[in-house]
């Protein structure tokens, strides 16, 4: 399916639920979880996947909050791949060791892990608690159990040249690519001192290695631009503010509570709720509204959703 701007949307980002076991400096996850029964159960996220299937969808990704919380999520990952779509997941990592295998057997096709550092002290700063080591041992049992992993680590100015190069020999050392993501301050509240331009990112990578472009990401229609440093570590930027790829974006994102925006950085939103639980002629109904009215561009000022409501 086509927005009114010619862009080819076949991508949805799907949260599964808000809840999360970490609790970023950078991130405002909710405190008070959503009722039960205002969540899309399975049997709904279903009906969503085959009408947006229908509508040209060829690329699930399931977020959070946490995804992995999500109860039988190697379930929901089974279900949707029946249906012919490709399915990822964007995760923080901590429950992989035991559910990476059972996510490859449901069909899984490729995971992002979100690893900010590989200094220990650091890491549990940043995630308010997290254990580096549980995180490492299930980025290390995906790739044991032949999940492709990509590592995203959202830049703040806790991040010294030294981190960023333990970083890029984590990637080297796994052969991974690792994507820099600025932080999206809307969120912050008191946290806005760990915002930095990703420019940064890439001055300070750049003072220990060459970085080669090669390209944006035009084949997953996605926000990075790449490169590769000279020990061919392929190193993606995503900028909220100083990059901006909204003339390739292709996706739609849904939240747990079935509300669908278009676009990340604009307050645009349908209620597909209750369309979902009618079933997928409604569904697609509201999928395409959302598609219609998907702006041109984000507005990074513009207080849109919520990350962990969106999942990124
Ligand atoms: P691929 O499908 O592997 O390309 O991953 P992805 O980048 O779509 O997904 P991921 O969940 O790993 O997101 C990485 C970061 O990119 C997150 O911080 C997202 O918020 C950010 N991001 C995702 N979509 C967009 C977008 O449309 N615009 C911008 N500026 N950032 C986005
Ligand atoms: N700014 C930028 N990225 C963020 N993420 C979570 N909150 C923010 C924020 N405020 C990232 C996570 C994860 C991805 C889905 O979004 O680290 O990798
Ligand atoms: Fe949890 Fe992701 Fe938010 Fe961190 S960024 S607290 S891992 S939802």
């Amino acid at each position: 399916m086509k927005d009114s701007f010619g862009r080819e949307i076949n991508y949805l980002r799907i949260s599964v639920t808000d809840r999360c076991n970490f609790d970023c400096l950078y991130c405002s996850h909710p405190v008070e979880m959503l009722p039960r029964e205002r969540v899309l159960r399975f049997e709904d996220i279903v009906v969503l996947v085959q009408a947006a299937k229908e509508l040209g969808i060829k690329k699930v990704r399931l977020t959070g909050g946490e995804p992995l919380l999500r109860r039988d999520i190697d379930k929901l990952v089974a279900m949707l791949h029946e249906l012919d779509v490709t399915v990822h997941t964007t995760t923080n990592g901590f429950m992989l060791a035991r559910l990476a295998e059972p996510l490859k057997e449901a069909g899984l096709d490729g995971l992002n892990v979100s690893l900010d550092f590989v200094d220990a002290e650091k890491f549990r700063q940043i995630t308010g608690g997290g254990d580096l080591a549980t995180v490492v041992q299930g980025i290390d049992k995906a790739l044991e159990v032949g999940l492709p992993v990509k590592l995203n680590a959202v830049f703040t100015t806790m991040h010294e040249t030294k981190d960023l190069k333990e970083l890029l020999n984590f990637g080297k050392e796994r052969n991974l690519p690792i994507r820099f993501i600025e932080l999206m301050p809307k969120n912050l509240g008191s946290f806005s001192s760990l915002f930095r331009p990703i420019g940064d990112a890439q001055s300070m990578i750049e003072s220990f290695t060459q970085l080669r472009p090669v390209g944006t990401n035009a084949v997953s229609g996605g926000p990075a631009e790449y490169y590769l440093t000279d020990d061919g570590v392929e190193v993606g930027f995503i900028g909220f503010f100083s990059l901006n790829q909204c003339k390739q974006c292709n996706r739609i994102r849904v939240t747990s509570s079935g509300a669908i925006y278009p676009c990340l950085l604009r307050n645009v939103k349908v209620e597909a709720f209750e369309s979902i639980k009618q079933g997928k002629e409604a569904t697609k109904e509201a999928l395409l509204k959302a598609v219609s009215i998907k702006p041109v561009a984000g507005n990074p000022e513009e207080v849109g959703p919520d990350m962990s409501e969106i999942g990124g």
